[in-house]
């Protein structure tokens, strides 16, 4: 009788716990641990899998700060589990729906007053930015032009820019976006940097002479506009799974052939890191891996943003072993946050992806190195390092572009005088 109550319990517990997560932001918070040995670590892992509670960071190594996000009903629960193992926690976020809520208004706000164009103030949704890529080819048609490269599940078009001078033999830096859709920075700062090439072309003539960028800002369009109607923290994909709770998505970032599903994801459709049922499952990701594939003989970089942590890595993110270019990667990592970090005083970690956080398999980014054979491949997670997490205030879209941008034009200016005939 017993075994059938803790049971039933259980089910309950699943099915209200998962697909609930995020429709009841409001007195959600968000709590950070610092596991202090290993024990600590394994049983963060643990917990995270049982999906009760919104991992924004993932469980690292001793040390290393994991951010937890609890539903208000759930607070009590996750402090005595922490307690118990004797976890001290700090709240970073007291209210999450009210944080959401604020950021929403100034929002909706700032778009009261009239037709919008692009200005880095606030957060532009899926259409706002898929017109403004079209406006980009109207007003400069000598420097780029838009493709669209397929649909998204729900029927978004995607769209591929082109930013360049030099004609197509020229080395390509492939730029991307927005896998995860939560983490509004990283299309924000993509769509910056592109505006700062683009308006400033003069100052960047050798580059964009001699560099082509392959840019797409948002590569999961259903997730992203997901988190503008529905749900600000949704992460995956929005493609329908096998799941009897009707949970739905992938982790797009787990969903590439290399090494797919070897470690760092879930076979539960309901986890925030669903590899899918298979390798590539997700449409969204086989139209990138498409332009990536017709392009790769040129492309000699690949940088995929994402936030949050400040962290600037490279392969592999499969194994802890390094690839054996590793020292040509890291080299140009530690160049790139240089020049970022002299901006604001920005500080970022470098190196391998397992080795500075975890690992995961099935990233784009090992997908672009050990399948494309994209040389220089990076993941960049942007600001900040907690404070506010996915939630950045739009007043940081702006010193967050024109830091990242510095590092970028490190990797582009080495590229050109590497590979520029
Ligand atoms: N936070 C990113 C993610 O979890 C990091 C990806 C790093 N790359 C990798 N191949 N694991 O998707
Ligand atoms: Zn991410």
């Amino acid at each position: 009788m017993k075994t059938v109550v803790v049971l039933v319990a259980c089910v309950l517990g699943m099915a209200v716990a998962r697909p609930d997560l995020h429709t009841h932001l409001y007195g959600a918070q968000v709590l950070r641990v610092v596991p202090e040995e290993a024990a600590q670590v394994y049983y963060l892992k643990g917990l995270q899998l049982q999906n009760y509670f919104d991992f924004w960071t993932e469980p690292r190594a001793i040390g290393s700060p994991v951010d937890i996000m609890t539903t208000a009903f759930q607070i009590p629960l996750l402090k005595h589990t922490l307690t118990h193992v004797g976890l001290e926690f700090r709240t970073m976020i007291s209210n999450v729906g009210e944080l959401v809520a604020q950021q929403k208004a100034a929002r909706e706000g700032a778009r009261a007053s009239g037709p919008l164009s692009l200005d880095w103030t606030s957060y532009y949704d899926y259409e706002e930015i898929m017109a403004w890529l079209d406006t980009l080819a109207t007003e400069y048609p000598e420097l780029c032009t838009v493709e669209e490269v397929g649909n998204s599940y729900e029927d978004r078009v995607m769209k591929l820019l082109k930013l360049g001078k030099g004609g197509a033999d020229k080395p390509i830096i492939f730029i991307d976006g927005g896998i995860h859709a939560r983490e509004w920075i990283a299309p924000a700062t993509v769509t910056y940097i592109v505006n700062e090439l683009v308006t400033h072309s003069d100052t960047y003539d050798d580059l964009l002479s001699n560099v082509n960028f392959y840019v797409m800002p948002v590569i999961n369009p259903d997730g992203y506009a997901y988190t503008f109607t529905d749900d600000r923290l949704w992460r995956k994909t929005r493609s329908p799974t096998n799941s009897v709770l009707g949970c739905r998505g992938a982790d797009p970032n787990r969903n590439w052939s290399f090494h797919w599903n070897e470690v760092g994801a879930s076979d539960s459709p309901c986890s925030d890191i669903y590899a899918g049922p298979e390798p590539f499952s997700e449409v969204e990701m086989r139209n990138v891996r498409d332009q990536i594939n017709k392009y790769a003989d040129n492309i000699k970089s690949y940088l995929t943003f994402h936030s949050y942590s400040q962290l600037w890595m490279y392969p592999w993110g499969y194994t802890s072993d390094l690839p054996e270019d590793w020292q040509d990667l890291d080299d140009l990592a530690v160049a790139a946050v240089e020049a970022l970090t002299a901006v604001h005083g920005t500080t970022y970690e470098i190196g391998s992806s397992t080795n500075t956080i975890y690992a995961a398999a099935g990233g784009s980014d090992d997908w672009a190195k050990g399948e494309a054979g994209v040389k220089y491949s990076y993941t960049i997670e942007l600001r900040d390092t907690g404070r506010y997490g996915f939630l950045l205030p739009e007043d940081q879209i702006i010193p967050t572009g024109e830091e990242t941008f510095e590092g970028v034009k490190v990797v582009a200016n080495f590229i050109r005088d590497t590979y520029s005939p």
